[in-house]
C-alpha cells in the first residue's frame, strides 16, 4: 500500500487537545465524526490503523479500547505488551514497516494518526503524512496537551465527507476544516 498518514484532531481556540489524560470537552457528534472518518473503508475486507501514543491509548476508556473495527497500534519505548487489543511499536517507522512490509499488508486501506502532541508533530514532519483533519472549537480551554504548530505550507482542501458548515452542541461552536501539504 502507499503509505499515507492522515493526521485526526480537536483542538480549541488556543489549541489545546487534552487536560489530565482526558479530552477538555464532551461534544457526541464529534467523536461520532472521528468514529466515522477513522472507520469507514471502500473496500469491506480492508481496516484503517488508528496509530496513537501510549498516553493517548491509556485516556481511552476501556470499555471503548481497542477502538473497534479498527487495527490499533500505540508508540511506546516501554516494554508493553496489550495482547489481542493493540501492536506496539517503538516508534512511527516501526510502525510504518509493519503496514507495508508485515503482515499487515494487505490489510489495511487508511493510516488515521490519532495524537497525542509528539506524534501528531513527528508524523506531520514525515515525508508520509498526506492530510490534517482538524476540527476548530471555537472556545479557550485550560490543557496541558496541545497541538503541536502547524507547517507553514498547508492549504484548507474541501473533502466532501467533511461538512463545511459551523456545528454546535452543548453552546460550543465548532468548524471541521481538512488540511493537505501546497505542492
Ligand atoms: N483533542 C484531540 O484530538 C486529542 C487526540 C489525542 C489525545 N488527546 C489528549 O491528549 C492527551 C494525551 O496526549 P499526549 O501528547 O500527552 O501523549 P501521547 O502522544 O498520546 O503519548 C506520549 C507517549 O507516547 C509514546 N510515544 C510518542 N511518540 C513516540 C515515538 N516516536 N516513539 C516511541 N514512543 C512514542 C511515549 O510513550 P512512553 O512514555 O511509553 O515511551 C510518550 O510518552 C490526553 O489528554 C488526551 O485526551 C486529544
Amino acid at each position: 500500500m502507499h503509505l499515507k498518514l492522515n493526521l485526526i484532531a480537536a483542538a480549541s481556540e488556543n489549541m489545546g487537545i487534552g487536560i489530565n489524560g482526558k479530552l477538555p470537552w464532551r461534544l457526541k457528534s464529534e467523536m461520532a465524526y472521528f468514529t466515522r472518518l477513522t472507520t469507514e473503508t471502500k473496500d469491506q475486507k480492508k481496516k484503517n490503523v488508528v496509530l496513537m501514543g501510549r498516553v493517548t491509548w491509556e485516556c481511552i476508556p476501556k470499555r471503548y479500547r481497542p477502538l473497534k473495527d479498527r487495527i490499533n497500534i500505540v508508540l511506546t519505548t516501554k516494554n508493553l505488551d496489550y495482547g489481542d487489543e493493540a501492536i506496539v511499536c517503538n516508534g512511527l517507522s516501526q510502525a510504518l514497516d509493519l503496514i507495508s512490509k508485515g503482515p499487515l499488508k494487505d490489510q489495511v486501506e487508511s493510516i488515521w494518526v490519532i495524537g497525542g502532541s509528539s506524534v501528531y508533530k513527528a508524523s506531520m514532519e514525515s515525508p508520509h503524512f498526506s492530510r490534517l483533519y482538524l476540527t476548530r472549537i471555537k472556545k479557550y480551554f485550560e490543557c496541558d496537551a496541545f497541538f503541536p504548530p502547524l507547517l507553514d505550507n498547508l492549504k484548507l482542501i474541501n473533502d466532501p465527507a467533511v461538512p463545511t458548515e459551523v456545528q454546535k452542541e452543548n453552546d460550543i461552536q465548532f468548524q471541521y476544516e481538512v488540511y493537505e501539504k501546497e505542492e
